[in-house]
């Protein structure tokens, strides 16, 4: 199969645009990243392209009339640089039909919760206000919904005690990179399948072909918790 060609949108930081870099520089994903495109200037995800030799454009929302245009003028951008998947790795925006029809099932989200939990801004926040044990990261591909498209691969992340929110989403953050790679590098292997609803309003569902995609408690550390029941979890990754 050729590489995968990637529009990576982002909004800020970029350790997820990183993660994919890494993974194509040292040969575990087999993948292009043909442009990063931000909707804000001067973020630090840029300067991380910029240093691995990835072309990068700013298309700033706030000069748009609605976000119709504003989709259409980034599908446009992608389109010029060669990208025919599209990662959103931190990119805040949400998007409209007019970006979606123009990549059909073809637009992965990394999102930290174990979704449906947690959908929309600030999920471990929301996972720690709400006293679950248990949360993670979801790599799904998007639709019109908030953080509702069909899922392809899950990670779980526990939350210990004491926790804040910056300890629970730096733990989260070491899945995520884990987690968004490997679920690309399938999609690269041509695993992906997705089901279209069985009926109109229904749920399209998706799958990766001779994987397990739901990774255990990963980065849980081994004398705690769950992973007392003798099993080892899973690792993912590097920080697992
Ligand atoms: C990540 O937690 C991602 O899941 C969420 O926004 C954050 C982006 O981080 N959508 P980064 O910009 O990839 O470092």
């Amino acid at each position: 199969m050729p590489p995968l060609d990637l529009g990576v949108l982002i909004s800020g930081r970029g350790s997820n645009l990183q993660a994919i870099l890494d993974a194509i520089a040292d040969g575990r994903l087999d993948a292009r990243v043909r442009l990063v495109l931000s909707n804000r200037p001067g973020v630090e995800g840029l300067a991380r392209a910029e240093r691995a030799g990835v072309p990068t454009r700013v298309i700033a929302h706030r000069d748009f009339a609605d976000r119709d245009s504003f989709d259409a003028a980034v599908v446009d951008a992608l389109r010029e640089a060669g990208a025919t998947w599209v990662v959103l790795a931190g990119f805040m925006r949400l998007l409209t039909t007019t970006f979606l029809d123009a990549f059909p099932h073809r637009v992965v989200n990394i999102h930290p919760s174990l979704l449906p939990s947690f959908p929309g801004v600030d999920a471990q926040q929301q996972a720690l206000d709400h006293g679950v044990r248990i949360t993670g990261c979801t790599v799904h591909l998007v639709d019109a919904g908030t953080d509702t498209g069909p899922i392809l691969a899950q990670a779980a992340v526990p939350v210990l005690d004491g926790d804040d929110h910056d300890t629970l989403a730096a733990r989260i953050l070491v899945q995520e990179h884990a987690l968004l790679v490997r679920a690309l590098s399938w999609i690269a292997e041509g695993r992906l399948q997705v089901t279209p609803p069985a009926a109109p309003g229904g749920r399209a569902r998706a799958a990766i072909a001779g994987v397990d995609t739901a990774l255990g408690l990963a980065g849980v550390d081994t004398a705690r918790g769950l992973a007392q029941g003798g099993r080892a979890p899973e690792q993912v990754g590097e920080g697992a």
